[in-house]
């Protein structure tokens, strides 16, 4: 196909703009000559309409909610893989056949072990801490432990740390959960694979032996797999932005951290059981808060719902809630903030406010409760969100350097005083 272009007119001047146009039909204006052809820059705060990079991990469409990861629809990931199947899809491109995903596998056991010296930071933070804050720390501390994983590292380099950084952020989150109750640790085991190692390094006790239920098991391979990754997200453009620097994979990660953890990103999980358990307080009355939500006088938002590119049902809370309403009965929990949840989405989808404005559950809606169940707290629903999410930070990471990109550096316009004004 010949090169389409766009013309821009400005000063008399006539610029032609290349077009390029994703493999599934996006299309975009190519500005990288714009400045040297024409002066000026574009502006775009928090880049609403700016795509920063090529990618070939995972694709969104936010009008159709379709999400799949290097092609493979989400609906078939869940169905079909455990949640290190598809990182390493995520990692590596394709599917791992039988001999790639025990490499794999034993790659993660063999790189499950927190540095001794390590487990000593946690008597450290305040009690108290948040677990994001206490995983964000201990990750940064990570690069002074292990060697730098940085663009000049080889390849195999990259897997054994991206295995490593998995496996380990994965001891730590169950090491500061053990630690917040007063518990002795429980160590990684050899012979468990990826999530059950995980519940039971969260639930075993030398008192209270820990039960590996395969319905657990399944449904946070499941989780995992739903948040594992979501193409340019703020977190995963701080992996992309601070990785541009050449700065080592580690201490890039947890600059991830630091952006998921916030309440408009990944600390809506936390934000929204707060906010059910709120409504349930104040007598389940969900019309109040659906009208204080409506209301720009007030600061409060429906957390969990609305989503920067999904303008229908985030196709990942419509696995969840199915998975949640299944997995509750399965357990037989029955659980109030479900219910208020479910009414909360109901009245939200019939009123005006919600459907001009395109606000749907997003993948935070309805996992917190899911982690309830599992007896997860809700400090620690983000740190879940954060373990399924570095596949995806790693593999942009990977691409990233992969790619030569040059050193992230946007422009602005300027608005201040001049040296005339002072
Ligand atoms: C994640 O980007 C990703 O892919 C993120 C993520 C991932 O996998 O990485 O999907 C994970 O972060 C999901 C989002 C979790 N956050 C929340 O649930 C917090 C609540 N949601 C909102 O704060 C909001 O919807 C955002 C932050 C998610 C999106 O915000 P935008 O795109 O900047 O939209 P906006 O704030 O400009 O809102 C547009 C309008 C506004 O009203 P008007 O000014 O047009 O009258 O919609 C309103 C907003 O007031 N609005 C809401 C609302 N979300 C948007 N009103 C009430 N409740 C809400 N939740």
């Amino acid at each position: 196909m010949s090169q389409e272009y766009a013309k821009l007119v400005y000063n008399g001047k006539e610029v032609e703009l290349p077009l390029v146009r994703g493999t599934m039909g996006e299309v975009a204006l190519d500005i990288s000559h714009l400045r040297k052809e024409t002066g000026m820059v574009t502006i775009d705060p928090s880049f609403m309409n700016t795509a920063s990079c090529y990618s070939k991990i995972t694709f969104i469409d936010g009008e159709k909610g379709i999400l799949c990861y290097r092609g493979i629809p989400i609906e078939k990931l869940v169905e079909n893989t455990r949640f290190i199947e598809t990182a390493y899809l995520l990692l590596h491109g394709k599917l791992p056949n039988v001999e790639q995903s025990d490499k794999f596998s034993n790659l993660l056991t063999e790189n499950s072990l927190l540095h001794e010296d390590m487990r000593h930071f946690f008597d450290r933070f305040p009690r108290g801490s948040h677990p994001m804050s206490i995983m964000g720390t201990m990750q940064n501390a990570f690069s002074t432990f292990y060697s730098n994983v940085d663009s000049l590292s080889l390849k195999e380099a990259i897997d054994i740390s991206a295995a490593r950084i998995m496996s380990t952020f994965r001891t730590m989150a169950a090491f500061a959960y053990k630690r917040s109750i007063g518990e002795p640790v429980v160590y990684p085991r050899h012979d468990l694979p990826f999530c059950a190692n995980f519940l039971n390094m969260m639930f075993d006790s030398p008192v209270r032996p820990y039960e590996i239920n395969p319905n657990v098991v399944k449904i946070l391979n499941s989780l995992l797999i739903l948040h594992a990754d979501h193409e340019q997200n703020c977190s995963t453009t701080a992996v992309r932005t601070v990785g541009s620097a050449q700065v080592n994979l580690y201490s890039t990660i947890s600059a991830g951290i630091a952006a998921l953890s916030g309440p408009l990103h990944g600390g809506a999980n936390q934000a929204v059981i707060e906010m059910l358990q709120r409504i349930v307080r104040d007598g389940g009355n969900v019309k109040k808060y659906i009208d204080r939500a409506k209301d720009k006088n007030s600061s409060f938002r429906l957390m969990g719902f609305g989503h920067r590119v999904y303008k229908t049902y985030d196709p990942r809370a419509r696995l969840i809630k199915k998975q949640c309403d299944d997995f509750l009965k399965q357990m037989s929990i029955n659980d109030p903030l479900l219910d208020v949840a479910m009414q909360l989405e109901e009245t939200a989808l019939n009123d005006n406010y919600f459907i001009e404005r395109n606000l749907y559950p997003n993948v935070d809606f309805y996992s917190g409760i899911i982690y309830r169940a599992m007896g997860i707290p809700e400090n620690m629903f983000t740190v879940m969100f954060a373990l399924a999410r570095l596949p995806g930070w790693i593999a942009h990471w990977k691409e990233m350097i992969g790619s030569k990109t040059k050193i992230t550096r946007p422009r602005q316009i300027y608005i201040g005083k001049t040296p005339k004004q002072n």
